[in-house]
């Protein structure tokens, strides 16, 4: 048959080709720990490989050995997302678990986005999106949402759906508040949602980066007295920057006050709350009306999964509905969600396999105990880095990111200035050992260097040969 209709190839070649596969995937993973954390290609084989890789499709059937060669070489030419080394921007390590979760996805190919069509696919994927929801981010019974691609997706839904339930069609005079440290998808997120520029309100933060919250009521009362129309605060649980988690309790109290919407961005935070200490650090985030969590990054998935909770999930439907003459035999959801009606896209895989299945597998304790790991090497990492006295570590992580920078010798300009460029010669040198990619982010005009422990490869033993890496650069201070 395989030579009839190439496009279906029989049990034996099917066998042939997921071996290959396998093989392939199978040597990556155990190769990660050893494996450089930049491009171990070099610029020079990169520029080819990018030329290469330009290149259109043949008309003529390939070797899927040969691609898989080729393959190889486009994933090595790349910094390393999936090692334990990398620990910069808010990595994801990529669990095998879930990328063969995906594999039986994209195989039985069911459409996921109308509850008719698969039934029990969609309700496990509603139990997932439960999950999320009312266990990890604490919202009540009957909570629930919507899988989307990423953090940035799950904001800007979220976005639309304040905006449709606030302010109906007229939104014009509509403003939202959040700081500066908020994640710039959600102020991108409300650009797209037709909110206006200059309606976005950067409320200041205390010195520990978080919202001043009596400033955000001073802010909210005087724009309500210009004529315009509050709708959305957004609080962060765990910022990009140095995952700070915004005090988001009193922040509820201010959005029912105020009749606002209240947005939590736990892109980076919200499965922390699975762990005790997080829940603590969290706390406020179960009086939210929605949530944005992103499973690509604290539940360890690869990249290209968030989610978005919402306390009333006929808020999220009002917002996002949509439909036309060619779905009127659309059969009856029987009480299950029809997600093409929940977001912006009609056509969506099954997503939650991806999420169901490691969960499922290992059982959620393995997944408790990995985040507490984290949450305990970012501790371990701001105890010995804190006693460096070249170092400077002005806030203990609410989370596991633990940021630090050279100390200036006195006050003056020229030693801040001396100072900045000392920490990024530390953060230059340290990456270039290739064992640990770190990055940088700047707080109060000051460049600051990121240590972000996610990767559920990183252990104690990567993250304590870090700390030895940065002390020794330090101590050339
Ligand atoms: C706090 C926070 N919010 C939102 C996002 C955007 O999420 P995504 O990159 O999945 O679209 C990020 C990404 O790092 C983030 O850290």
């Amino acid at each position: 048959m395989s030579h009839h209709f190439p496009l279906e190839p029989d049990r034996a070649t099917m066998a042939e080709m997921g071996g290959l596969v396998l093989d392939h995937v199978m040597d990556f993973i155990t190769e990660l720990t050893d494996r450089p954390t930049s491009n171990p290609v070099g610029p020079a084989a990169t520029a080819g490989l990018v030329a290469d890789f330009l290149a259109a499709p043949p008309e003529q059937a390939g070797n899927l050995k040969e691609l898989l060669g080729r393959l190889g070489l486009a994933a090595d030419c790349a910094l390393e997302t999936a090692g334990p080394g990398y620990l910069a921007y808010v990595p994801g390590g990529g669990l095998y678990t879930s990328a063969l979760a995906e594999f039986y996805t994209l195989a039985v190919n069911r459409y996921g986005s109308m509850a008719f069509t698969a039934p029990a696919l969609v309700a496990l994927e509603e139990s997932v999106l439960r999950w999320i929801a009312q266990d990890v981010s604490g919202l009540p019974p009957g909570s629930s949402g919507l899988l989307t691609t990423g953090g940035s997706m799950a904001n800007f839904s979220a976005l639309v759906t304040a905006r449709h339930t606030h302010l109906g069609e007229d939104f014009g005079a509509g403003t939202v508040y959040v700081t500066p440290f908020a994640n710039h998808s959600l102020t991108k997120a409300a650009r797209l949602a037709g909110i206006r520029e200059r309606n976005i309100r950067v409320v200041p933060c205390t010195d520990d980066l978080r919202m001043d919250v009596e400033a955000a009521a001073a802010l909210i009362q005087s724009d309500r007295a210009a004529g315009l129309r509050p709708f959305l605060l957004i609080g962060s649980a765990g910022t990009t920057h140095t995952g700070t988690v915004d005090p988001l309790s009193a922040m509820a109290s201010l959005a029912q006050q105020e009749n606002l919407w209240f947005h939590v961005d736990a892109a980076y935070g919200g499965f922390f709350g699975l762990t005790e200490r997080g829940r603590r650090r969290l706390a406020g985030m179960e009086q939210a009306d929605s949530v944005a969590l992103d499973p690509h990054k604290t539940l360890f998935l690869p990249f290209g999964t968030g989610a978005l909770a919402v306390r009333d999930p006929a808020r999220l439907f009002a917002a996002h509905e949509g439909t036309g003459d060619y779905l009127q035999d659309v059969g009856s959801s029987g009480g299950l969600p029809n997600y093409a009606h929940l977001g912006p896209e009609l056509t969506h895989e099954v997503r939650g396999l991806r999420v169901w299945l490691p969960l499922h597998l290992h059982g959620v304790s393995a997944f408790r105990c990995a985040l507490n790991e984290k949450l305990d090497l970012a501790e371990l990492v701001y105890d010995k880095l804190a006693c460096v006295p070249s170092l400077e570590l002005p806030w203990r992580p609410d989370l596991s990111t633990v940021v630090f920078r050279i100390r200036p010798h006195d006050s003056s300009a020229t030693a801040v200035a001396e100072a900045d460029e000392a920490t990024r010669r530390l953060l230059d040198r340290v990456n270039a050992t290739g064992r640990v990619l770190l990055s940088s982010t700047v707080v109060g005009g000051r460049q600051t260097i990121r240590m972000c422990i996610v990767i559920h490869r990183t252990h104690s033993d990567r993250v304590a040969e870090a700390v030895e890496l940065i002390i020794a650069e330090a101590l050339k201070n």
